[in-house]
């Protein structure tokens, strides 16, 4: 009764509680399975952001429930953002469900498997559905043992929780909470310790993370806990690549900037939420900021660290976007060329301040539109790809790829995927390799070691 696979949906920040909970689960003598046919117990870690991500969640737990029928020991439980969102009704609509645990609560996933799984195994009847969402102080320093079984190569470290911001299409606030800091010292302790089995890359993750701290710690020398952050992760040996997601254009300040000048660890890589290029619109989304200020942010940024690639969130088909609208985003969109880009086609969030607006943008605008941008993209992403052609680029070999035997993947600093033959000697290694070819999504290249080029790719 002690296998247990989890399954995520959404964001970096789920994928990192789902580590969490595996890792304690590890810790209390369960063991954690790839395959959901192989489980005693399955857990879905979902998300709220738009609603058919919670629907494909109700989908698979209602499939994953019905199984109970052929085996009646399965456990079954949902966890996290849609958790907190539907609460007691996702028991009208999934009476069988064994456990629904929100997003400050994921440590008590342990306690209450073992007490629901004593309790099937001493006869008794089967016990009521678990539902624990409540609010917990001091949840964000809950969220912390690592230790995975293989070692990471790339890891994500939560420096915070919840989110203040009043984004009027966004219903994390509600799913979230507030926003609360880790102390410092626990963050680089963990990084400390990554450092300590072979990790070389750590992606800071937060709602804000330029917000980190910036309520229980003072500034210093003029700059915010988050720079603060950043110099001490900067500082730590082992760990060669540093990334934050996601930030937010309001409180994006010159200290911030100045950080992709001095900070060599930082890398040349930023995701940066722009979510429309028209300033009405931006103004109904609740971002207090002006197209123009975000892009002086990008100009500056350019300024400092020429080479860095920019990502970003747009949802199209927002409430009330016209045709001008679009064309302010349109043109935003292609004037800053972005190397990646997440498109969202908006969707009407229960309890959001945004949800008496309706959806009034029909289904077919978003997709002419989410299309234009995806158009965009693709140029821009192949072109900068196509730019890296017969240049060397250090990679961080991450693992076997998906295609190819004998391949592996690996990012480079400016977090493009590139393919290479290697061996698993070089897995968590940084290493020269030249590109070779380059399509919109992945690079290919060969390894240029000590001076000498292999031409394995040849
Ligand atoms: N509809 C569409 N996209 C949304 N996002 C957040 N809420 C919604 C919504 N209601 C997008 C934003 C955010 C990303 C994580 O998801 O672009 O940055
Ligand atoms: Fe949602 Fe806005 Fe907070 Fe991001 S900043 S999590 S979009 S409310």
């Amino acid at each position: 009764m002690n296998r247990v696979h989890i399954k995520t949906y959404g964001c970096q920040m789920n994928e990192r509680d789902s580590e969490a909970v595996a890792a304690m689960l590890r810790g209390k003598g369960y063991s954690i399975v790839d395959n959901e046919f192989d489980a005693d117990v399955i857990l879905l870690n979902t998300c709220s952001v738009r609603d058919q991500a919670e629907q494909k969640a109700i989908g698979k737990a209602g499939h994953v429930s019905a199984r109970k029928k052929k085996n009646p020991n399965l456990i079954v439980g949902i966890m996290g953002c849609m958790a907190q969102n539907r609460g007691d009704e996702l028991v009208d609509r999934l009476p069988d469900l064994d456990l629904i645990i929100g997003t400050q609560k994921f440590h008590r996933v342990p306690d209450h498997l073992d007490n629901m799984i004593a309790t099937l195994q001493g006869q008794g009847p089967r016990p009521s559905t678990v539902i624990d969402l409540e609010e917990e102080a001091g949840s964000q320093n809950t969220i912390r043992s690592h230790v995975k079984d293989s070692r990471q190569v790339s890891a994500f470290v939560s420096i915070m929780q919840g989110c203040n911001m009043k984004c009027s299409y966004c219903i994390v606030p509600k799913t979230r909470g507030a926003e609360r800091a880790r102390p410092m010292e626990s963050i680089v302790e963990e990084i400390e310790e990554l450092a300590a089995r072979g990790t070389k890359e750590v992606t800071l993750l937060g709602q804000i993370v330029n917000q980190y701290g910036i309520r229980e710690f003072p500034f210093v020398d003029k700059k915010s806990p988050f720079v603060q952050l950043l110099e001490k992760v900067n500082a730590i040996e082992g760990i060669e690549r540093i990334r934050f997601t996601s930030p937010h254009p309001v409180g994006f300040k010159e200290d911030l900037i100045d950080c992709y000048a001095r900070l060599p660890k930082l890398c040349e890589y930023l995701h940066f939420p722009m979510q429309s290029g028209s300033d009405r619109i931006l103004k109904a989304m609740r971002r207090p900021y002006t197209i123009e200020r975000f892009r002086r942010i990008i100009d500056q940024l350019r300024a400092v660290r020429p080479d860095i690639y920019i990502s970003t969130d747009v949802i199209v088909g927002f409430p009330g976007e016209t045709d001008e609208d679009f064309e302010l985003t349109r043109r935003a969109f292609e004037e800053i060329a972005f190397d990646m880009a997440f498109l969202f086609k908006y969707s009407v969030r229960p309890g959001t301040t945004a949800e008496p607006l309706g959806d009034p943008v029909s289904k077919e605008v978003k997709e002419e539109r989410n299309q234009v941008l995806l158009d965009l993209l693709g140029q821009s992403s192949l072109s900068r790809n196509q730019s890296l052609v017969g240049h060397i680029e250090e990679v961080l070999i991450e693992g076997p790829a998906k295609r190819g035997e004998g391949m592996y993947m690996g990012r480079t600093r400016g977090h493009r995927k590139v393919v290479v033959p290697a061996s698993e000697r070089l897995v968590g290694e940084l290493v020269p390799v030249r590109i070779l070819e380059a399509t919109t999504t992945t690079l290919s290249g060969e390894l240029v070691l000590e001076g000498i080029e292999t031409g394995l790719a040849g």
